[in-house]
């Protein structure tokens, strides 16, 4: 006999392409435990209502013991005939409890309001992961940045060198996206936190059942206030998709710096062996394969993300079939980024920074214009003169091949009365960078206080 939870209006099993189409525990076979106990939960409610004696209840906590046991061995697996994770640990009850008792643990819950609560239950825990995962990545970064702290490096708008700036402060810039995905995630769990079990099938139970003690009974801080939205709603699934999305965006944008820094244009960065790959033909290549396979892997999150939204889009209410397409996409993020981030951080933790041409690059491109024109504006130059005139400078450099610095006392007097010797005391990569000094600046100062900042944010995440 296949698919026997709804014998009774039928007249035969399902044709074998819709069983295969509609077989779902191939994916959602990772829920069992948390199945388990919900089940156990719910028999707990079953009880209080009523429905079972406290020998029925010990008897069905047994039994889902055992199944648990043998899910965790290997011992109980779905059978071809299992449509769902649901619909096979019945079945396992069933046969460890008796059909009499075993047949008594639906009462009162749908798959629908069952899957609704076990998906969260997941995604609670696994976001933890996530998180942890994240925070040694921010570690890695911290870690580099104390280590690296005074060296300078060009900063970069357009990807033309536009100011110098500290390597500690661009590697902070990415450790503090990175912390807000965590903090997103600590805020999403607020949301999460709440259970759809005792919304039954889409109206709620008329046996008199508790969702707050399953609620709680299963780690939740609450349960959910409309049954319809219990059972029909994944935005959570959704905004978990999207704070896997922006992690994979994140960590897209440090490894295509990774990518280009490792390049032999740039020398910026040697990656550690253990953190490269070579090649079959070329025996010279060391290849940055982390950072280009997150690089690849943020496509993927983005699709988890798109797919789930263009299945929830125009849905109507209640459960609709289409609800089993949830799942691929979270645990697909989930998977992808308990892959991902430990090599990730393994990666940025163990770069080798080449310092010495950072410096030398760092103050090149005429980045020392804005110094300039802001050092004009302390003489009291109004900035769009000021703007004009160290441009000007910039032109002179760029037709005679020299940089700022090697301008003349007479050079700048030509250029402007304003410009006198004094112009000097910003034309080093020091002076631009100790004068930003202001919160959130690449002054060494800054950049410690934000450095302490962060790892009081992290610490605390
Ligand atoms: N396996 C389904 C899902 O993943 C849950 C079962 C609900 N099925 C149903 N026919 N009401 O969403």
């Amino acid at each position: 006999e296949k698919l026997s939870l709804w014998g009774g209006r039928f007249d035969g099993g399902p044709a074998d392409a819709l069983a295969r189409l509609s077989k779902s525990t191939h994916f959602d076979w990772r829920l069992a435990g948390y199945d388990i106990a919900g089940s156990k939960a719910h028999a707990r409610v079953l009880r209080s209502a009523g429905l079972l004696s406290d020998d029925e209840l010990a008897g069905m906590h047994a039994a889902l013991d055992r199944l648990d046991a043998d899910v965790t061995s290997g011992a109980f697996v779905a059978a071809v005939s299992d449509e769902d994770v649901h619909s096979a640990l019945e079945r396992g009850l069933i046969e460890r409890a008796g059909a009499d008792l075993g047949g008594k643990l639906r009462a009162g819950r749908s798959r629908n309001d069952q899957i609704a609560t076990l998906g969260r239950m997941y995604l609670r825990d696994h976001a933890r992961i996530v998180s942890a995962g994240v925070l040694d990545v921010i570690q890695a970064l911290v870690e580099q940045a104390t280590r690296h702290l005074g060296v300078p490096m060009p900063g970069r708008t357009h990807l033309q060198h536009a100011q110098p700036v500290l390597l500690s402060h661009h590697l902070l810039a990415h450790a503090w996206a990175l912390l807000r995905d965590v903090q997103r995630l600590q805020d999403w769990d607020s949301r999460a936190a709440v259970s759809p079990y005792g919304s039954g099938a889409l109206a709620g139970s008329s046996l008199g059942l508790d969702p707050l003690a399953v609620a709680r009974d299963l780690g939740f801080d609450g349960a959910v206030e409309n049954s319809i939205d219990g059972t029909a709603s994944r935005d959570v699934f959704a905004e978990f998709a999207f704070v896997a999305a922006m992690i994979g965006v994140d960590l897209s944008r440090i490894s295509e710096e990774v990518i280009l820094w490792a390049t032999k244009e740039f020398s910026f960065v040697t990656l550690d062996d253990a953190y490269s790959t070579g090649s079959s033909i070329m025996p010279q290549k060391k290849n940055p394969d982390v950072a280009e396979l997150a690089r690849g892997k943020s496509g993927r999150l983005i699709g988890n993300l798109t797919g789930l939204l263009s299945t929830l889009k125009a849905m109507p209410l209640a459960y609709n079939r289409d609800l089993q397409e949830d799942k691929e996409p979270v645990f697909d993020d989930v998977d992808t980024l308990e892959l991902l981030l430990p090599a990730f951080s393994g990666m940025i933790g163990t770069l080798v920074f080449n310092t010495q041409k950072m410096t030398e690059l760092a103050p090149l491109g005429f980045a020392l214009a804005t110094d300039i024109a802001e050092w004009l504006v302390r003489q009291g130059v109004p900035f769009r003169i000021a703007h004009e005139l160290s441009g000007a400078a910039v032109r002179v450099c760029e037709e005679r091949g020299i940089e700022l610095w090697d301008l003349s006392d007479q050079d700048f007097a030509d250029i402007s009365e304003h410009l006198t010797p004094g112009v000097r005391e910003v034309l080093s990569t020091e002076g631009s960078l100790n004068s930003r000094s202001a919160q959130g600046g690449t002054a060494r100062s800054a950049v410690e206080v934000q450095l302490e900042r962060l790892t009081t944010a992290a610490a605390n995440a």
